[in-house]
């Protein structure tokens, strides 16, 4: 960490990001839109580097309406091959760095029947059935305690500000539970089915590991889902592809930047 730490200071003169940012399939232009200045991961001690097509992989710092943000251009996924500790380990470097707010975004599939391919889903909590958890190991007491309470990751008064700044733009948001699964498989209609009847409105394969790890060590957490296509199973569904993950987060992209913009400025 001080490794990590240093490198990065050393680039950013200092820069102490207040917000910081994981953008998901489709958003990544955010960052090329407010960018300061870069660093790829490739360079940073200890980072891995994004695997994913589509994803760039780097780490952007800049100044949006009058707020320091770091953003990550690119995550990695558990899918990857990756540990659950490896993949949040930038969410650790953000708390060392001096964030407290985190947005997460991701594309993700929608099993409630009341969504519909491009809305935008506000998480209001969260189902873990990735079957591991990024906190198992040794603790460090420095970041959080060994058994943190996981009430409320997704802080309502960032919902509330998140429901403002859409009612402003004129924009119609979603909320509801979002269901990580590990991937990289598609889920089964009978698990959409089951995540259904267990309480989950969408479904994806990131942003759970990132959440547990930023609750912990006391980063508020907003998370907002791209409804990319129904899930398996849904009535209407068609055969899941990652074209058209990448076909409706690109459609959506105007509306998501907007919204995002809009958030950074009132949080
Ligand atoms: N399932 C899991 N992950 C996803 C999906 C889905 O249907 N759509 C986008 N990411």
């Amino acid at each position: 960490m001080e490794d990590t730490l240093n490198f990065i200071n050393q680039k950013t003169n200092g820069f102490v990001p207040e917000i910081g940012i994981i953008l998901g399939s489709g958003l990544g232009e955010f960052a090329d839109e407010h960018c300061d200045f870069a660093i790829n991961y490739s360079e940073i001690p200890n980072f891995l580097k994004s695997t994913v097509q589509g994803h760039k992989g780097r780490l952007v710092f800049a100044e949006i309406s009058g707020r320091k943000v770091v953003m990550m251009q690119g995550r990695n996924h558990f899918y990857e091959g990756h540990s659950m500790q490896e993949i949040t380990y930038p969410v650790k470097v953000m708390k060392k760095l001096g964030v407290k707010t985190l947005i997460l975004t991701n594309a993700a599939g929608g099993v409630n029947k009341n969504f519909k391919p491009s809305d935008l889903m506000i998480i209001t909590d969260h189902i873990n059935y990735m079957g591991a958890n990024p906190l198992i190991g040794p603790n460090d007491l420095e970041l959080g305690e060994r058994f943190p309470d996981m009430s409320e990751i997704y802080k309502k008064e960032l919902i509330a500000v998140a429901d403002r700044c859409a009612e402003n733009l004129g924009i119609k948001l979603q909320h509801g539970v979002y269901f990580a699964s590990s991937g990289p498989s598609y889920e089964t209609p009978a698990e959409i089915k089951m995540a259904g009847i267990i309480g989950a409105d969408a479904v994806g394969m990131s942003t759970v590991p990132e959440a547990i790890v930023a609750n912990y060590c006391g980063i508020k957490v907003l998370g907002i889902s791209c409804i990319s296509n129904l899930a398996a199973g849904v009535e209407g569904a068609q055969k899941l592809s990652h074209a058209e993950v990448i076909e409706t987060t690109n459609a959506v992209k105007s509306r998501f930047k907007s919204l995002l913009q809009e958030i950074i400025k009132n949080i």
